[in-house]
C-alpha cells in the first residue's frame, strides 16, 4: 500500500481543511488570475498592450505636465494612473481595472448618459490628474485602452470579479472627525507622505520623474471633482492598502482611523475644478458624499462631506419613491 507521507499527524488537518475549503466553493467558480503582459509576443499588439502599462506606470514620464513635448502636456500634475489602482491596476481593492472593459459603454450617473471607456478614461484625465481630455485617437489612449482591455482577457461578459473598486467597510453613525484624523495622519501616514501632504519627488529638479511618494493634497494633487476627493472612496481605499504594503487580507487601519483620517485629508487645500454643479444632471443619482453641490435632499455640503450618510440615503430614497408615486 502506498501511504502518502503527508497525510497523517497535523499534516492531515491541514489537508482536510484545504479540500473542504475547496469543495464549498460554487460549482460555477472557474479561477481567474490577471494575464500576464510580459508573455505577449512583440508584435504590434503586445507592443500597444506595453506602451499602455508604461503609461499607467508612469504617467507623469510620458502625458505628464513637465514632458518636454508641450503638445503631449495632458495630465495637469506628476502622479501616475498606478499611485491609486495600485499595481498597474491588478490589486483587489484598489480600483482595479481587471474584467471592467466589456461593461463599457456604461451609464454614468455624473453626466446622466452612456460613456465609452475612453470617456472614461478622461473622467481620470481631467479630474485624478487634474489635467485635460485625451482624443480617443491618440496613441497614449490607444495604448491605455488596450492595456484595460488585455486586463479582462478571458473574463465572460457580464461576469463580476471578486475585489473591485476599493471595498465596502461599515459606516460611522457620526461624522468623520477630521481632527481626529490629523493624530492618526501624523502617525500612520506623515512619514511618507510628509507633514505637509506633499509626498516626496523621485528628483526634486525633475518632475517628470514623478513622485516617489505621492501628494495627498497640495497644487500637484487629484482635484475636488474627482472620485478619490470623496469620503466614502478615500475612507475605503486606504483602509485595504495603506499604509503601504496593507492589503485586504492584513488591514491595518480600524475602520474608525480610516474615516478619521480621510476626514483630515480631504479638508486639506487641493486644485479645484470649475463647473462642478453640472455634474450629475439628475440629482436623485448624486453619490451622498459629493463633496460639492447642489442637492436635492435638504443636506449641506458638510454633512455631504463627512458623513453621516444614512440620513442623505434615507431622504433621497423618500424624494425618489415620491417622484416614483407622481408618474
Ligand atoms: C487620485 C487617484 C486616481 C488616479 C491618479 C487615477 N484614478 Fe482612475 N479612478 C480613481 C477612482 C477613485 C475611481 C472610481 C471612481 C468612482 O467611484 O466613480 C477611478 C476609476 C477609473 C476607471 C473606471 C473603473 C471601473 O471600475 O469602471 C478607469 C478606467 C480609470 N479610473 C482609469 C484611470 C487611468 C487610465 C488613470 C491614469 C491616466 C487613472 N485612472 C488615474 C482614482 C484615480
Ligand atoms: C510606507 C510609506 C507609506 C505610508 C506610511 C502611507 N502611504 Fe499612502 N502611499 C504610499 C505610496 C508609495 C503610494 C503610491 C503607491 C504606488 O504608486 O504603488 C501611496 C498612495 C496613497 C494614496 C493614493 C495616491 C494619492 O496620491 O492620493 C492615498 C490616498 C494614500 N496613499 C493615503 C495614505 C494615508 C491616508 C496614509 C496613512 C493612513 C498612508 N497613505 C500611509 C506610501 C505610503
Amino acid at each position: 500500500m502506498r501511504v502518502c507521507r503527508f497525510a497523517s499527524g497535523p499534516f492531515a488537518l491541514i489537508a482536510l481543511v484545504w479540500s473542504t475549503a475547496a469543495t464549498a466553493q460554487p460549482q460555477s467558480f472557474t479561477p481567474w488570475t490577471v494575464p500576464e503582459v510580459s508573455a505577449l509576443p512583440r508584435d504590434a499588439r503586445g507592443q500597444l498592450i506595453r506602451d499602455g502599462r508604461d503609461m499607467m506606470l508612469a504617467t507623469y514620464a510620458h502625458i505628464g505636465p513637465n514632458v518636454a513635448d508641450a503638445a503631449k502636456r495632458y495630465a495637469g500634475n506628476n502622479l501616475a494612473c498606478t499611485n491609486c489602482h495600485l499595481d498597474g491596476g491588478t490589486k483587489k481593492f484598489s480600483l482595479p481595472l481587471f474584467g471592467i472593459y466589456d461593461e463599457f459603454p456604461a451609464y454614468s450617473a455624473r453626466t446622466g448618459g452612456p460613456i465609452s471607456i475612453e470617456d472614461r478614461i478622461n473622467g481620470c484625465m481631467t479630474r485624478s490628474m487634474n489635467g485635460r481630455a485625451l482624443p480617443n485617437d491618440a496613441p497614449e489612449m490607444r495604448a491605455m485602452v488596450a492595456y484595460v482591455e488585455f486586463l479582462s482577457t478571458g473574463v465572460p461578459k457580464g461576469e463580476q470579479l471578486p475585489g473591485l473598486g476599493a471595498g465596502r467597510m461599515k459606516e460611522l453613525k457620526r461624522a468623520a472627525d477630521p481632527v481626529r484624523g490629523s493624530a492618526v495622519y501624523a502617525r500612520l501616514c506623515a512619514a511618507c507622505h510628509k507633514p505637509d501632504g506633499l509626498g516626496v519627488l523621485r528628483d526634486r529638479g525633475a518632475p517628470e520623474l514623478g513622485y516617489m511618494l505621492p501628494p495627498l493634497w497640495g497644487p500637484d494633487s487629484y482635484n475636488d471633482g474627482a472620485g478619490m476627493a470623496r469620503l466614502i472612496n478615500f475612507a475605503n481605499f486606504i483602509h485595504f492598502n495603506m499604509p503601504h504594503g496593507a492589503d485586504y487580507l492584513n488591514p491595518q487601519l480600524t475602520v474608525e482611523q480610516a474615516w478619521d483620517v480621510a476626514a483630515y485629508v480631504l479638508s486639506q487645500p487641493r486644485p479645484k475644478r470649475a463647473g462642478l454643479d453640472k455634474d450629475f444632471p439628475d440629482l436623485l443619482n448624486k453619490p451622498v458624499d459629493a463633496p460639492y453641490g447642489p442637492y436635492a435632499d435638504g443636506f449641506g455640503e458638510k454633512q455631504h462631506k463627512y458623513g453621516p450618510f444614512g440620513p442623505i440615503r434615507d431622504a433621497i430614497k423618500k424624494l425618489k419613491s415620491a417622484a416614483g408615486g407622481k408618474q
